[in-house]
Order: structure tokens, then sequence, then C-alpha cells
């Protein structure tokens, strides 16, 4: 997983190129490189490191020219290397190539290459579309990538640059994503869209096997047979202020706070404004269309993964459905029973997310219908399922997913009411109730945040300690799932989520004096036995830091320190609940130097298997 931009206008290359590149650092920040079209050939820059590193090495010697290529990588094959880093090109460097995705069939292809006498300078599967590239050129561009593409199997995005046409770059791509962005006298290429967004609002979202020939004037879509295509102008309608870190130290602090208003979004339109009325317009559902559903699947992964174990509660209780919930990568490969009387949601905030995007297939494939809840209008699962629900987060930007987690929440409850009036399993009286519910989440969550410094105490205090566990029943066991992930991916301590009541049948061993305890108590039908887990812990001389509904006094007695949420419901509880444990990892991890946007290890959007 890699971000790609291009650009070739009248203005400098270069600074766009790197600006974009910086846009699009969460999707792979191991190396970075650019190529540029100078006077005398194509200039190709790139080295190992974070961006700011290639930026040093061209510090006094920026390329000149007016269009041109960059890459930021996350390697999958080839070790991050200055080697390895893309942009790649052919043995004559006449043929540049930039590449977010894998080619399969690359090691054949590269046999097959090296016994005609080339060679290669990387370790990297991309090198050899470069080399291919220049192989098949025969004074036209597009035939020669079509030629490419008829070659190479995988998953791309890829955007070509050759010496003997100077003004023009090719792109295209398949399983990975792709934008153009139209500019006056100027055309740019990205992964995605805060790349572009400070220079245009005005984009093509690019499909899978479209090839688009991109110049200062203009923007030709055609496929691989040279069929023209007509693409539809998407306008992105948030603006470029909204991908930056406004104000806020980090991305992930930014997000967090964000919540209340994804939330807001989320709802508007599909709960009445002043009243209790949940409807899915963009799905059109009616009672028939669950007449032949026995089963519906979830699937998706780390914390989309969390919000369907969440979906599952709802869509059981409310709806009385049996649900299965998946991690996209055993569902794909563990000969699943789904059939067509199944529906299959799949939750991916990117969109982008090849484990997903996969085991949506092989539902489809197994004639199930296919639902997609995604943060990323236009994205890969969002064009491949029969049906999408948008989460309207906006950009998030940080590794660590949260607003989209709490939005992903909000979803799969609102799905989870309408399917119930719908099949008449849910009373009016009690969906009026989960609305009336909703509306007030915003502002509750609003109201935390202005009361952050317990936690903040709290993160700096524990925040040196090896282990962690977080304990809850039903519902907040789901949220505890997602507490102990947003604590080791940032702050890398580790931690674990046990159902409270499982404790006892190992992991108690583990309790020792001073580990820290995080125990949610927000569900009030299992509170007292979720106590009885509390002194358990507490007994063994944990440190418990228990999450609690507003005016619960008592379990003030049992734990070293308690974070209250408002009473909101046991369905909402986990809006709300999930708040502090972000922030906990947050701070945690401030408190430990981490780079909380960039953890070691990882990237925002996951698009190899
Ligand atoms: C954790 C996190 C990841 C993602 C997972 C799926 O904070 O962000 O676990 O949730 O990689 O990503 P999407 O939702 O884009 O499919």
């Amino acid at each position: 997983m890699c971000g790609i931009v291009g650009y070739v206008g009248n203005a400098q290359a270069a600074p766009f190129l790197l600006d974009g590149m910086s846009k699009l650092e969460y999707r792979g920040y191991d190396s970075a490189g650019i190529a540029v079209y100078e006077k005398d050939g194509i200039r190709v820059e790139k080295c190992v490191g974070r961006l700011d590193a290639l930026r040093h090495k061209l510090e006094g010697k920026m390329p000149v020219g007016t269009m041109g290529i960059g890459h930021t990588r996350w390697a999958t094959h080839g070790r991050p290397s200055d080697r390895n880093s893309h942009p790649h090109t052919d043995e004559s460097g006449n043929f540049v190539v930039v590449h977010n995705g894998i080619i399969e069939n690359y090691l054949m292809l590269k046999e097959q290459l090296i016994a005609k006498g080339q060679k290669f300078a990387s370790d990297t599967d991309t090198e050899i579309v470069a080399h291919l590239f220049a192989d098949f050129y025969e004074g036209d561009m597009e035939e020669a990538v079509k030629k490419v593409l008829r070659t190479i199997e995988g998953s791309y995005s890829l955007v070509f640059m050759c010496k003997a046409e100077p003004d023009k770059l090719i792109c295209t791509k398949k399983d990975n994503p792709l934008i153009i962005g139209l500019g006056e006298g100027e055309n740019f290429i990205a992964s995605d869209i805060p790349a572009i967004i400070a220079k245009t609002r005005r984009t093509y979202i690019m499909s899978d096997g479209e090839i688009a020939t991109v110049t200062r004037e203009g923007v030709w879509v055609q496929d691989i047979n040279g069929t023209p295509i007509t693409k539809k102008v998407f306008e992105v309608n948030w603006n470029a202020e909204a991908a930056e870190k406004g104000g806020f130290e980090h991305f992930m602090l930014k997000e967090i706070y964000e919540q209340p208003k994804a939330i807001k979004d989320t709802m508007r339109g599909r709960l009445a404004e002043n009243g209790t009325e949940i409807n899915f317009a963009e799905l059109g559902w009616t009672a028939e269309d669950f007449t032949g559903i026995s089963k519906i699947f979830i699937v998706a992964c780390g914390t989309a993964y969390h919000a369907g174990i969440v979906g599952k509660y709802y869509l059981e209780n409310l709806a009385r459905i049996p649900v299965e919930v998946d991690i996209a990568s055993e569902f794909r490969y563990r000969n699943p029973l789904v059939d067509a009387n199944c529906l299959t949601i799949v939750i991916s905030q990117s969109g982008e997310t090849i484990d997903t995007l996969a085991a949506l297939k092989e539902a489809k494939r197994l004639g199930s219908r296919t639902l997609a809840v995604t943060n990323v209008v236009g994205s890969s699962i969002a064009r491949e399922a029969d049906q999408v629900v948008y989460t309207y987060a906006g950009p998030e930007i940080a590794v660590a997913s949260t607003k989209a987690y709490t939005t992903q929440l909000l979803v799969m409850l609102m799905l989870a009411v309408y399917v119930g009036r719908l099949r008449g399993t849910l009373s009016e009286a009690k969906a009026a109730e989960l609305a009336e519910g909703l509306h007030k989440v915003p502002e509750q969550l609003h109201d935390m945040l202005e009361n952050v410094d317990q936690i903040k105490v709290f993160a700096r205090n524990y925040g040196s300690c090896l282990d962690a566990f977080f304990l809850g029943r039903s519902l907040d066991y789901a949220v505890a799932l997602e507490g102990a992930l947003k604590l080791k991916e940032i702050s890398y301590i580790h931690a674990e989520a046990y159902a409270a009541g499982e404790l006892k049948h190992g992991t108690l061993a583990l309790i020792v004096e001073g580990v820290p305890v995080i125990v949610l108590a927000t569900q009030e039908d299992v509170y007292d036995k979720t106590v009885s887990n509390l002194q358990e812990v507490k007994a063994r001389e944990a440190m418990v830091i228990a999450i609690a509904l507003e005016g619960d006094d008592s379990i003030a007695k049992y734990a070293d320190h308690v974070i209250y949420i408002p009473r909101a419901g046991k369905e909402l509880a986990p809006l709300l609940a999930v708040l502090p444990l972000q922030l906990l990892a947050y701070y945690a991890a401030l408190t430990r130097g981490c780079d909380v946007d960039k953890p070691r290890n990882l990237a925002k959007s996951v698009t190899v298997e």
C-alpha cells in the first residue's frame, strides 16, 4: 500500500508532488521518491525514510520541470531501501512508473525479461512494469500501457511517464484507488483526495480497467479496447482545511474531537431531525427484502471488525436475525456457509482494505446479497457491493481509527432499528426511544470532550505500564476489544480485552499488583456480575479504572478511579464508552513519546493481504 501523485501543468511539478505526498503519508511512509521531466530528460530522486528525508536530499537541488510523478511507499516486495523506493525505471531511465499494489506474476515476468538480457536494479514487483512499458513502447504510450495491462496480474494503481512524450502522463487502476484532479491548464493524479484538495475540488474517480491520458490541456479516458469513456465530474464537498490538523497536535486528537459532528453528519437524512423515524432512502428496503434472508454475515478487519461485533448484538437483538461476524482475512479462506439466503455486510473505513474487498467478492461469488458500510465515496468496496451505506465521518488521516468507528456503530444501530421495524421485531416505542437517545449523542460526546483532564492524569500515571487489561460483558466486552486495540497500536503497551466472566478461566493468572485493568460497567443487565469480576481483579491488587454510568456511586467503592459517561441506554452506551478509551490510548501514547498518527509498522489503508 502506497500513495501516488502526478502533476502536469505550467507550474513547477516538484512542490506539488512533495506537498501531495505529505497528505498521503498515511498510506505508507517507509520511503519516498519523485520523477520530474527536466530539460534533458527525466530526473528521478528517491530515498528510504519519511518524506522529510527526501525533502532534505532535494534541498538546493529541486528538480525543475512542469510534469512529474511521486510516491510514498509502504514496503511489500523488497525491504525499505533507496533502491526499492519508487519511481522505478527501465534500464535507460526513459520509462518511469509509480505503483500502488502488488504485481502477482512479477517473478515469472522478471525471469522472462532477464532471459532477454534485461538487468534489474531493485527487488520490487513494480520494476518489471517499467521494463515491460519500455519493451512494448513503439511510439504510442497508450498502446504500450494497454500491452502492459494485458501482461500483468494483480492489483495496481499506476502512473506512467516516458521521455519520448514530454507532456503526457498515463494512469490506470485495478483494485486500488486512483483519482484525477481537474484544474485550469493543469491536472493532477493522486491515490486520494487530500493530496489534491488544495488545488481543485473537481475530480474523476477512476474505475478498474480505465486508462486515462492526462495532459495540461485535458483528460481522456478509455478502456483497454480503446473505447472512449465519459467520466462524471465528482465534486469534493469538503475543503482543504478538513484534511489538515485544524489546530490539534495530532490528526488522531482532531478526529476524536470531530466525533460529535461525524455522528450528526451520519445521522443526517436518516434520522428525522425533529422526529424519531429512521430510514435509509439509499437502501429502499421493504419487509419482503428480508423474507428469504436467514442469516447475516458481518465481515471486516481491525476496528471495523470490532464495530461489526457491536453490530451483531444490535441486529440480533433488535431485528432478530442470526448474525455471524468474521475477520475478513479468515472469512475468505474458511469456506463459509454463505448462499443466496444471506446478506453480507462488509464494514470498512477506507473502502480499500484488500482482505475486506476479497471477502466481499467471495460472498458475492457464493450468491449472497451484499451491503458495504464505508466512509469513502467511490472506494473499491463501495463500488463492488450491491448496496452502500456511507458513514459521513469525513477524511480519517490518523492511522488509528476513531471517528470512523463511532460512525460505524451508529450506522449499525440505525440499520438494526430500520430492519427491526421492517420485520416487525422492534416495537415503535423502543425504536422511538432509541431515536430520541441518538439525537442526544452528539451533545453528550461534546460535553465529555470538555472534561478530559482526569483522563490525561490517568494516562500520565499509568503510561509507563507494560500490560493493561480491558474487561466488560455484553456490549461492554465489544467496546473493550476496541479499547485494547487502540492502546496497543499507538502506545505499544501490551493490552488484552476479555469478556469479564472469562478472565477466571485462565487470564486471571496475569493479574498482579498494580496492573491497570479498565473495567467497563455500562450494561445494567449484567452490572452485578461485572462488578463481581471487578472485585476479583481488585482482590489481586490490580489498579482498576471503571467506566461507569453517571450516578453510579457504588462502583467507586471497588475501583481505584471511575470515569463516568452519560446514562444513554444500553444500546447507545458503546458510542459514549469508547471515547474515554480512545483518549486514554492517545494520552498514554503521548506520555510515552510515540508517533501517534503514524504508529510503527502500520499504515492507514491496508491494500495487501
Ligand atoms: C485500527 C485501524 C485498523 C482498521 C483496519 C480496517 O485503529 O484503523 O484496524 O480498522 O485496518 O480498515 P478499514 O476500516 O479501512 O477497512
